[in-house]
């Protein structure tokens, strides 16, 4: 008899040629964990890739994650979802996200990870290279600012098409509590949380503002006192943020998941939006030591980062901000890549 397939559809003449067909997006998830499966589901659910892959090194839990993915088609955008141990199933990338590797135990910074990831790294990043030469590498896996680094040199790709996810999402923990603490949408706040994502990271209070009022200068002009230990308390309160969710429920997931979903789809559709995201920062605002990378408000667009934005730091915030850049180089100088 006749396949089932072809005995349901008759196929019609289709005049529409490649060139008008809408672009095919893939995206590639590496290391499906806490975060890459948050990631990954996030991506599904907002129809950011018409292709799917996933790769990590144990292959019962790759399978069985693919598996529960496709097994939810009917309730979401179509996308096609592979999984494989072998990179050539990353073949043709438009955006390639790495979150393999260890994460921290209750306790322990980020910056204590360096060892066993770079060792990763050094396996993961070469074959997507290989199989995606026109991708764009964002790195999540911690210390990310450091392995943003790492990827840049093991991939041999220009600087604007490797990106760190890096305080996107600290200034979305700011913005949380910033407007918790004034009671207004987090989206109406505007603030930025720079440099290391992890114990040594900016808040720059000086531009902060909220439905487009400059919040610190507003209060200065009307001669308005305000404690600045709140200011203080707030960002502490960020810094502490993860190492509070892993001692809670043992490692973070969901807000990872959706900030990096937010700068997937500012990169593939072209979004040209402004994210604080790791990129490579020598020469911005007197970092001058090396390559470091760091975050600092980038515009995100097809071509990956666009620009940085030059924003007005005070002298606080600007040594705070080299500062920070030192412990990266510090830390970064004790590798071998
Ligand atoms: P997890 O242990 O749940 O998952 C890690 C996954 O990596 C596992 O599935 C493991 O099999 C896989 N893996 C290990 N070696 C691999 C290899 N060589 N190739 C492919 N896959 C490999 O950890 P998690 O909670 O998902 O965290 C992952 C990373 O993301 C950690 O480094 C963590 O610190 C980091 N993280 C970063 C941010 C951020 O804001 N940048 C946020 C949360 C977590
Ligand atoms: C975070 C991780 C642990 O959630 O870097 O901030």
């Amino acid at each position: 008899g006749l396949d089932i397939a072809q005995a349901f559809f008759k196929p019609i003449q289709c005049s529409s040629t490649p060139s008008s067909a809408k672009r095919h997006t893939k995206i590639s998830v590496i290391g499906v964990g806490n975060v890459g499966m948050a990631i990954a589901q996030t991506i599904l659910t907002q129809d950011l890739a018409d292709e799917l892959a996933l790769v990590d090194a144990k292959p019962d839990k790759l399978r069985g994650e693919m598996l529960d993915l496709q097994h939810a088609a009917a309730f979401l955008p179509r996308t096609k979802i592979l999984a494989s141990v072998d990179y050539s199933v990353t073949t043709g990338s438009d955006l390639c996200i790495v979150t393999a590797g260890a994460r921290q135990i209750p306790g322990e910074s980020r910056l204590n990870l360096l060892q066993r990831n770079v060792s990763l790294f050094k396996v993961i990043v070469p074959p997507l290279a290989k199989y995606s030469p026109e991708a764009i590498l964002l790195v999540v896996s911690n210390p990310v600012d450091v392995l943003t680094y790492v990827a840049w040199k093991l991939s041999g790709f220009p600087s604007n098409r490797v990106i760190g996810s890096g305080t996107n999402l600290d200034s979305s923990r700011f913005r949380f509590l910033i407007a918790d603490h004034l009671d207004v949408n987090a989206q109406d706040v505007q603030a930025y949380i720079v440099g290391e994502h992890g114990d040594t990271s900016v808040a720059l209070w000086s531009g902060i503002s909220v439905g487009g009022v400059p919040i610190l200068s507003f209060l200065e002009r009307q001669q308005i006192a305000y404690e600045k230990e709140t200011l203080q308390k707030i960002h502490k309160e960020v810094v502490e943020s993860a190492y509070e969710v892993i001692n809670l429920k043992g490692y973070t997931s969901w807000a990872i998941g959706y900030s990096v979903a937010n700068l997937a789809r500012s990169i593939l559709r072209d979004q040209r939006k402004i994210h604080p995201v790791s990129v490579l920062a020598k020469g911005f605002y007197g970092i001058n030591g090396g390559d470091v990378f760091l975050s600092l408000p980038a515009q995100l667009g097809r071509s990956g980062v666009m620009g940085v934005t030059n924003i007005h730091l005070t002298d606080e915030e600007a040594q705070q901000l080299r500062n920070s850049a030192e412990t990266i180089l510090e830390v970064q100088s004790q590798l071998g890549v």
